[in-house]
C-alpha cells in the first residue's frame, strides 16, 4: 500500500526520484575505465581493493548508471539515438541529403549510421568501430561502406565531385597526411564492388554541417525498420558479435 495518503505533487515526485537516485549513487561505487582516463592524459586503473576500503559497506556499480538516461529493457536503434548518441544532426542531415538527392535506402541508411562511432563511442578509427557495431544488423554493403568511409574521405574522387574537404585543412593542418594503413585501405577499396556506396557517404557528408538545418529522426523510422534488423531481445541481448558493444554503451561505467 502506498504510504502517502494523497497523490504526490509533481515537485514531491521529483524530490523522491532525486532521493532514490542519490541513494543508488551512494550505495554504488562508480569507476572510470582506463580508456576514459587516458582522454585526460593519464594511464591509470582504479584499485578495487583501495576503493572498497575507502567506501565501507558499498559495492561497485554492476548495471545502469543512474546519472545517465534510463534505457528500456529491450533497446532499439532508435533508443540508442535518443539516449546514448550525442547530438545526431550531422547524421540526420547526411541521410536527408541522400534522400533529397534521390539515393537508394541503403545509402540513406549508411549515411544515417556512418558516424555512430563518433556519436556514441570513440573518435579514433570511428568508421571501423561504427561498422562493427552495425555489421550483424545491416546488409554487408552498408557496413562495408561505413567502415571504408574512414579512409575514402581523405581522397578526392572527381567523378562525383568529391574534393579533399576544406574543413580537414582547418582541422588537421595543410600538411596532414593519412597514415599508411588508411592509404592501403583506400587502395584496396578503389576497385571494390561497394566502392561507390562508401564514396556516397563522403559526398553526402560534406554538406552536412549546417547548424540551422533540423532533421527529425522520425523521418527515418521507416527506413530503419526496413533496413536495420532490430533484434527481438534488444540491441545488446541477442548474442551477436557486436552485442557487447551495445551493452557497453548502455552500461559504460559497469565495473566489469
Ligand atoms: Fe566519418
Ligand atoms: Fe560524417
Amino acid at each position: 500500500m502506498n504510504e502517502h495518503a494523497r497523490p504526490l505533487t509533481l515537485s514531491e515526485r521529483a524530490d523522491e526520484l532525486e532521493e532514490q537516485m542519490m541513494q543508488t549513487l551512494n550505495e554504488r561505487i562508480i569507476t572510470k575505465s582506463v580508456l576514459f582516463r587516458m582522454a585526460d592524459g593519464t594511464v591509470e586503473i582504479d584499485n578495487g581493493q583501495a576503493l572498497l576500503a575507502a567506501n565501507p559497506g558499498k559495492h561497485f556499480l554492476m548495471g545502469a548508471d543512474p546519472r545517465l538516461p534510463a534505457m528500456p529493457e529491450k533497446p532499439t536503434l532508435i533508443d540508442f539515438f535518443k539516449y546514448r548518441f550525442g547530438p545526431a544532426q550531422h547524421l540526420l542531415q547526411s541521410a536527408a541529403h541522400a534522400r533529397d538527392t534521390g539515393q537508394p535506402e541503403r545509402i540513406q541508411l549508411a549515411c544515417l549510421l556512418h558516424d555512430i562511432g563518433v556519436a556514441s563511442f570513440i573518435r579514433c578509427d570511428h568508421g571501423y568501430w561504427g561498422a562493427q557495431m552495425i555489421e550483424p544488423y545491416v546488409d554487408e554493403e552498408v557496413s562495408w561502406a561505413v567502415r571504408t568511409h574512414q579512409a575514402l574521405r581523405f581522397f578526392p574522387d572527381p567523378s562525383v565531385g568529391y574534393e579533399y574537404p576544406e574543413m580537414y585543412i582547418k582541422y588537421f593542418g595543410a600538411d596532414y597526411k593519412p597514415e599508411p594503413y588508411i592509404v592501403a585501405e583506400y587502395e584496396r577499396a578503389r576497385n571494390h564492388k561497394y566502392y561507390m556506396t562508401s564514396r556516397m557517404i563522403c559526398v553526402n557528408d560534406i554538406y552536412s554541417f549546417d547548424p540551422n538545418a533540423k532533421v527529425d529522426l522520425n523521418d527515418f523510422i521507416d527506413i530503419i525498420g526496413r533496413n536495420f534488423r532490430q533484434p527481438e531481445d534488444g540491441l545488446g541481448f541477442d548474442s551477436s558479435p557486436s552485442a557487447h558493444m551495445w551493452r557497453t554503451l548502455m552500461w559504460p561505467t559497469r565495473f566489469l
